[in-house]
């Protein structure tokens, strides 16, 4: 399908570590592939764990990375891997990564320089373009989050992550006015969640009444699955059971995001596995409202 429209980008971010960022995007942006759609998966981390996760040492020998591609200021095509799920290709992050922050900073219009990146990227070849990010609001993070029409924002159901995601939202809308932005938050996905906890429901109860329906209907529940997938290396899709719960949930939060963003009409694919067209796995949590 060449639709030659722009594609839709999507930043997965939150300057807190270790929230499930980069599980959010690779699973994401593998499930949006799998629903027919032409992805493309920046990695835009210095770690690396999305890069780690779709391509082999092997697959990424004399590849360059997306820092490379930000300091010559061309598109991410040359450099963009397929991966093992069909219509997914991952523009690699690497050690050119950890400099990247230094060489923008004399770049002119520096916070815009990935949106140029992009707009020169496989032109009519992508439908979305999801970015990983960092668990640091540097100019590399900034870079994402003005190129993207929305920011994906994953919290852990912890005490106190309000004040955070306050300041956050405080900082894209200043951006945004900054610099002419367009982003704006699509979401804060509840991930590693784990409802028999009391601290979980406290926390999306208390979520769900400060940002009301920003809260994604599908949280990620906690899973040892997502951990052993990402060091097997495969999405979860390929390393979990077609009922398994790591698998269902972002089968749910990809139809979920394809919803929001107004990505349906462009799906060519129905999922064999999409558990949510075919009603099962009740016991998944969808919307929390009774415990809001
Ligand atoms: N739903 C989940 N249940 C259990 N473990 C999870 C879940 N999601 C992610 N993890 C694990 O938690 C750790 C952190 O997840 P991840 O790397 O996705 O977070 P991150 O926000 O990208 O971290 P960083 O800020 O360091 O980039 C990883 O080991 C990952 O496998
Ligand atoms: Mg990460």
């Amino acid at each position: 399908m060449s639709t030659g429209a722009h594609p839709t980008t999507i930043a997965v971010a939150n300057q807190k570590g270790g929230v499930g960022k980069t599980t959010t995007a690779v699973n994401l942006a593998a499930g949006l592939a799998r629903h027919g759609l032409r992805t493309l998966l920046v990695d835009l981390d210095l770690q690396g764990s999305a890069t780690a996760t779709l391509l082999s040492k092997k697959q990424l020998r004399g590849v360059e990375t997306v820092a490379e591609c930000m300091e010559r200021e061309q598109g991410l095509g040359d450099i963009a891997c397929p991966t093992a799920t069909p219509g997914l290709w991952l523009a690699p992050s690497g050690e050119a990564m950890a400099t990247l922050d230094i060489q923008l900073a004399t770049a002119e219009s520096r916070e815009r320089v990935l949106s140029r990146c992009l707009a020169q990227t496989m032109p009519g070849e992508l439908d979305v373009i999801v970015i990983d990010t960092a668990p640091y609001l540097g100019l590399v993070t900034l870079n994402a989050l003005v190129a993207a029409d929305h920011v994906l924002v994953p919290v852990t159901c912890e005490y106190l992550p309000i004040l955070g995601l306050k300041l956050f939202r405080e900082m894209l809308e200043k951006v945004c006015a900054r610099v002419g932005a367009r982003a704006e938050i699509l979401g804060y996905v509840l991930t590693m969640y784990d409802r028999r906890e009391r601290i979980t429901q406290e926390v999306e109860a208390l979520l769900r009444k400060t940002f009301g329906d920003r809260v994604l209907e599908t949280p990620i529940r906690v899973s040892t699955r997502h951990k052993a997938s990402a060091s097997h290396r495969q999405t979860i899709y390929d390393f979990d059971g077609k009922r398994s719960r790591g698998r269902v949930d972002y089968e749910r939060l990809t139809s979920e995001v394809m919803r929001r963003v107004g990505l349906e009409e462009r799906a060519t694919a129905t999922c064999a596995g999409d558990a949510s067209s075919r009603g099962e796995d009740a016991s998944a949590p969808r919307a929390s409202s009774a415990s809001a």
